[in-house]
């Protein structure tokens, strides 16, 4: 399986940080790992046009139909046009900014596969579950109501993201992490035929200072990056960290 190394840049980033992916794709001309950046809906077009192929480009979000009265929100059809070949669907910050619910997340997350890009469907623990101890219970319920119909490996990617580590500086233990992941992988394989390929990333406070380490667990496919993959000086050392434990 290939890994992921994946950036998601959140409501950050004007015309002036493609510079960023340009200098991602010289640095990273042949990755022995998949690298992608996912900017804001705006940027989708011209940072697809600063990107050379070895770096792709998703969005971070989409409605779960492909047209209608649905002012503000974008099609998973239209992201695809604009040059996305994946879509995060049910980040945290939907979730609960949002109030996106597993059946959504998983609506959006066939649009996404529909319209021929990769979803990337993120699950993840509040601290409250975790204190309580149901943080397995919590991220399975999540796959199982969030998991898009017709799944596969090579169009799903399922990430971790507890909420509480998530721009916090807050990173899970090797040990939390090994053990939701591999809750994951045992569900994965499950639900579906090809579950032992499913690439599940890690997400949550990531950096290069963390990410050997993160990135030489089980089960951890790559990861899910916020706030270091908006510089191609922070991002660039998590790719190359993938590249290692590949
Ligand atoms: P962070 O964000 O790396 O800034 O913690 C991760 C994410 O929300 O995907």
């Amino acid at each position: 399986m290939r890994k992921l190394a994946a950036g998601n840049w959140k409501m950050n980033g004007l015309r002036d940080s493609l510079s960023e992916i340009g200098t991602l794709s010289e640095t990273h001309a042949s990755p022995a790992v998949d690298v992608l950046i996912c900017p804001p809906a705006t940027l989708i077009t011209p940072a697809r046009a600063a990107a050379t192929a070895s770096i792709a480009i998703g969005a971070q979000d989409c409605h779960a139909v492909s047209s209608g009265a649905h002012t503000g929100d974008i099609a998973a059809e239209m992201l695809v046009e604009a040059g996305a070949s994946a879509i995060i669907v049910g980040h945290s910050e939907r979730r609960s900014d949002h109030a996106e619910t597993d059946a959504m997340v998983k609506a959006k997350a066939e649009a996404a596969i529909g319209a021929g890009a990769i979803a990337i469907v993120c699950l993840g623990e509040t601290l409250e579950e975790r204190e309580a101890g149901s943080t397995i219970s919590v991220v399975a319920k999540q796959l199982a109501g969030s998991l898009p119909d017709g799944a596969t490996a090579a169009n799903t990617v399922i990430a971790y993201e507890p909420v509480w580590a998530i721009g916090t500086g807050k990173v899970a233990t090797p040990e939390q992490i090994a053990e939701v992941h591999e809750a994951l992988r045992i569900d994965l394989q499950d639900k579906m035929a090809d579950g032992s390929d499913v690439r599940i990333l890690y997400g949550g406070s990531v950096k290069a200072a963390n990410a050997t380490e993160i990135f030489a667990l089980p089960n951890v496919d790559g990861a899910l990056v916020g706030g270091a993959s908006l510089t191609a000086e922070q991002f660039s050392p998590i790719i190359t960290a993938l590249e290692a434990a590949s």
